[in-house]
């Protein structure tokens, strides 16, 4: 007999153990199938984010960001530090750990929940209305399971350029990426998106000449101009190569590196010589093997899980949330539609606001946004106004020596309703959340502007921004 369960999820990334969590503390009988194998052959709870994503990344990128502190951040301190001296190998253990003990800490809170964690690769079988047939694969032994609701939640993997094999080893997408042993002297990037900056950031603060190749003329397109702008000036100024506009024409793997043939902004042929190379250009959805066709789910061109404002697919009483389905793909986009899903099986009216789902790149200094940019406002006729305030007055900001960046709020002109904020500073990604919780309310930016923000804070930075938008700022 096969066990029967309430809630079945497929895949334990962000938005399927959340989604298992979830589902358990309203009382079904929950179980979560996860096919995820490391190197080691171990499975794993955790998906992408954990594993070869959000945590593994900003470990790095605080070690290394420590390592250059130490060697350029201090002087300005009175302090002088001799002899920095870096050990990857124990950076990486320290990073592999930290995963372990999130990884274990998922193991750990599916036991108090009482999930079920069905070990292997998921499909459907059959099923419909009354109830659904999955195959879980693991090392060539099937087993069977039966769902009266089943959550689809099997994530992203990286994209990879045609005809230009991964292997993890020259030619890297995250996973490789990640794990380097040492450090490149010569480290080529293929997309200026949010792991090219974060992973080229990283092994740039370790000592790699990094070069990032990006297709668009623009350089961070999805974010305001003028933070992009001057985020492109701070990381040419940290040494980051970044060209825009090229078009990679042919990639070779040698025996002792990687060559880049393309086709710079200006039509000319350019040749980029380096020790590996990181191909960053967008993910792609998980829906390969899951049976989709067998049980008519819906899935588009792009193999993404067709699914409605509240994730419903077009079968009944199945579900699809996080990276396989529209959407930004980020870790708390999926974890608050885990949430959600599982609170409309419970009967519950949830909602989620994809209107404010904060944005935020790990680059030092961090670039974090929400809502609209300024140049969306224009194309779509919204009139605006914007105020904007730098950290290098803020006296916390000068305190810490972290005095690069500023704040932009963007509001209604006609209802001073704030519609976007958008931040480049080292704290920035905490720092947002007052925009998010600010448009959430649907707050006004004279709202920030009378609201008593402590002293000295970096948040100041932001009221004053909102102040700026009728040129009442205090401070300047
Ligand atoms: P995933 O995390 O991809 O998990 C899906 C799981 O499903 C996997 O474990 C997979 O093994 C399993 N699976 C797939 N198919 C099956 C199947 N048929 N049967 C069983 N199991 C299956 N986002 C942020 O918000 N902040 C960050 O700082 C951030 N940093 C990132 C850094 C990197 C380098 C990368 C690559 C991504 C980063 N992201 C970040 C994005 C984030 O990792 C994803 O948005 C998030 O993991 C999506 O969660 P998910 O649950 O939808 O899918
Ligand atoms: P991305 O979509 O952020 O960036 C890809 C970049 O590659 C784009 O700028 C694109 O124009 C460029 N590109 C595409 N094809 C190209 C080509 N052939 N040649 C040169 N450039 C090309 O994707 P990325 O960086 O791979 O990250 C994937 C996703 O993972 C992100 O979009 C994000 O959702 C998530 N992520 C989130 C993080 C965070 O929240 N801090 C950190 C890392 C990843």
């Amino acid at each position: 007999m096969s066990q029967a369960f309430d809630v079945v999820v497929i895949g334990a990334g962000p938005g399927g153990y959340i989604a298992a969590i979830r589902a358990a503390q309203l009382g079904f009988k929950t179980a979560c199938i996860e096919g995820w194998k490391n190197p080691k052959q171990q499975l794993k709870l955790g998906g992408t984010c954990l594993n070869v994503g959000c945590i593994p990344s900003k470990a790095l990128l605080a070690s290394s960001e420590s390592y250059e502190h130490v060697q350029h951040g201090l002087e300005e301190h009175g302090i002088t530090v001799g002899g920095a001296k870096l050990d990857l190998g124990k950076m990486q253990a320290r990073k592999d750990s930290i995963v372990d003990k999130m990884t274990k800490g998922i193991e750990f809170l599916f036991k108090k929940n009482k999930i079920t964690w069905l070990h292997g690769f998921g499909a459907f079988a059959s099923g419909g209305e009354g109830g659904y047939t999955l195959e879980v694969t693991n090392d060539g032994k099937k087993e069977t399971v039966q769902a009266k609701y089943v959550i689809i939640a099997t994530g992203s993997k990286a994209r990879h350029l045609p005809n230009v094999p991964v292997d993890n080893v020259q030619v890297c997408d995250n996973e490789g990426a990640l794990a380097f042993g040492t450090v490149p002297k010569k480290l080529g990037v293929i997309g200026a998106g949010v792991i090219g900056l974060e992973l080229g950031s990283v092994w740039r603060r370790l000592g790699a000449e990094v070069t990032v190749l990006e297709a668009l003329p623009a350089f961070l397109g999805a974010a305001d101009e003028s933070i992009a702008k001057e985020a492109a000036k701070v990381f040419a100024k940290q040494g980051l190569g970044i060209q825009t506009g090229i078009k990679v024409d042919k990639v070779t793997t040698r025996k002792t590196g990687v060559v880049v043939d393309y086709t710079n902004d200006k039509g000319l042929a350019q040749k980029l010589e380096c020790d590996k190379l990181i191909v960053s250009i967008g993910r792609i959805p998980n829906t390969d093997g899951l049976g989709a066709v067998t049980v008519g789910l819906k899935v588009d061109a792009r193999g993404f899980v067709e699914v409605d404002g509240h994730c419903r697919t077009n079968l009944p009483n199945v579900f699809a949330i996080g990276d396989v389905v529209r959407g930004p793909m980020l870790a708390h986009k999926a974890e608050d539609e885990g949430v959600l899903v599982a609170e409309i099986i419970a009967g519950q009216k949830p909602h989620m606001d994809y209107d404010t789902i904060p944005w935020i790149i790990y680059t030092s200094p961090e670039i974090a946004w929400v809502g609209k940019t300024e140049q969306q406002c224009k194309a779509e006729g919204l009139a605006v106004r914007t105020g904007q305030f730098p950290f290098s007055i803020n006296g916390r900001a000068l305190g810490t020596g972290q005095t690069a960046g500023f704040v932009k709020i963007i509001a209604d002109a006609a209802t001073d309703r704030v519609v976007g904020m958008h931040i480049l500073h080292a704290h920035a990604s905490d720092l947002i959340q007052e925009g998010v919780t600010t448009m959430e309310f649907k707050g006004a930016a004279e709202d920030i502007a009378r609201i008593v923000h402590g002293h000295p804070t970096l948040s100041e930075v932001v009221r004053e921004a909102a102040l700026a938008l009728d040129k009442r700022s205090l401070n300047s």
